[in-house]
């Protein structure tokens, strides 16, 4: 099978009943073809990436706003806070990388602030939805184009974590849409529940993405350190609202940045840890899934999110 016909052969796989392991059919997407040189660029220029961040890049490469990071001020405002400081450069033009002050998790246990009623958390969501799209204004671009909030029930029991938006999110608002997001439904679908019952987050509310040196296409990446601390305490305000039971992080930067680990998510998924007294589970998150579908990865998944269940009181299944 061609490499175009086994990612056919994928996405109509992922879109059937038996996906997330129902049944099991082992399957590994190949890698994509290397991209199709340019022939508008000179070969030279295709090699080479830029060799300074703010130096003359060629046409292909402009990004057609600035990355977020070049605009982002040295200090971090916390929500509410205003914008202040500016991006700053030496001598040549060439930007300083600017030490990146995360802020802290908030201290204390969620249980442990002022009771807010079920009913009141769509309103409070809203208008903390409100207030991040102000915030976050001055950082849409022709990259990230809207603020991907979040989406569920506001006084959801489970929770998912992920990275940032995708294209498919920058597009419709709406976080895990795209492929990861087809899979992550089918997880939560094998788990017994709906994208309805839980509430699904991200670690950043705005795509992030560079253009790619060799065909100038958009890709997305993960999030800066400078666009987490910008982003983050949005998140937890949010936790703050749905005081979820169980939170479940996917992949590597949500871990991280709700748990302050410096261990990776292969050595850590699959254990108990807690955010702010919330027993969160990390676990992979379904883009790599997609990348590495093994038999192997998926129970490991599938065993997390098992784990899960239990700790909500919901009866494991034996799917996987
Ligand atoms: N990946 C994420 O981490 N979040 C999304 O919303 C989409 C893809």
């Amino acid at each position: 099978m061609d490499t175009q016909a086994a990612h056919y052969a994928g996405r109509l796989w992922l879109q059937t009943d038996a996906a997330f392991g129902v049944r099991e059919v082992p399957l590994v997407l190949p890698k994509p073809a290397a991209p199709v040189p340019n022939k508008n660029i000179a070969r030279k220029e295709q090699i080479a990436a830029p060799a300074a961040r703010g130096a003359p890049r060629p046409a292909a490469y402009v990004p057609r706003t600035p990355k977020m990071d070049d605009r982002l001020p040295r200090e971090v405002p916390s929500p509410g806070a205003a914008r202040t400081g500016s991006p700053t450069a030496n001598r040549q033009g060439v930007d300083i990388p600017r030490p990146v002050k995360l802020p802290p998790i908030p201290d204390g246990h969620l249980e442990a602030l002022a009771p807010i009623n079920d009913a009141d958390k769509p309103r409070l969501l809203a208008e903390l939805q409100q207030e991040t799209a102000t915030a976050l204004e001055p950082y849409i671009s022709d990259i990230a184009t809207q603020v991907v909030f979040g989406s569920g029930n506001p006084a959801a029991k489970l929770m998912f974590i992920g990275e940032g938006p995708g294209v498919e999110e920058d597009k419709t608002g709406v976080p895990f849409v795209g492929r990861s997001g087809q899979l992550l439904d089918k997880m939560i679908v094998a788990m017994g529940l709906s994208r309805q019952t839980v509430y699904i987050g991200n670690v950043v509310k705005l795509r992030a993405a560079d253009p790619d040196p060799d065909s100038g296409r958009l890709r997305d990446r993960p999030p800066t350190p400078a666009e987490v601390a910008l982003n983050i305490p949005w998140l937890h305000k949010q936790i703050e609202i749905i005081r979820p039971q169980v939170i479940v992080t996917l992949g590597a930067p949500a871990l991280k940045y709700l748990t302050g680990t410096a261990e990776g998510i292969s050595r850590l998924r699959g254990t108990w840890m807690t955010y702010r007294g919330v027993p969160l589970m990390p676990t992979y998150h379904p883009s790599f899934l997609l990348r590495a579908y093994t038999p192997e990865n998926r129970a490991k998944v599938w065993g997390d999110l098992q784990q899960v269940m239990t700790k909500l009181g919901l009866k494991p299944t034996t799917q996987k």
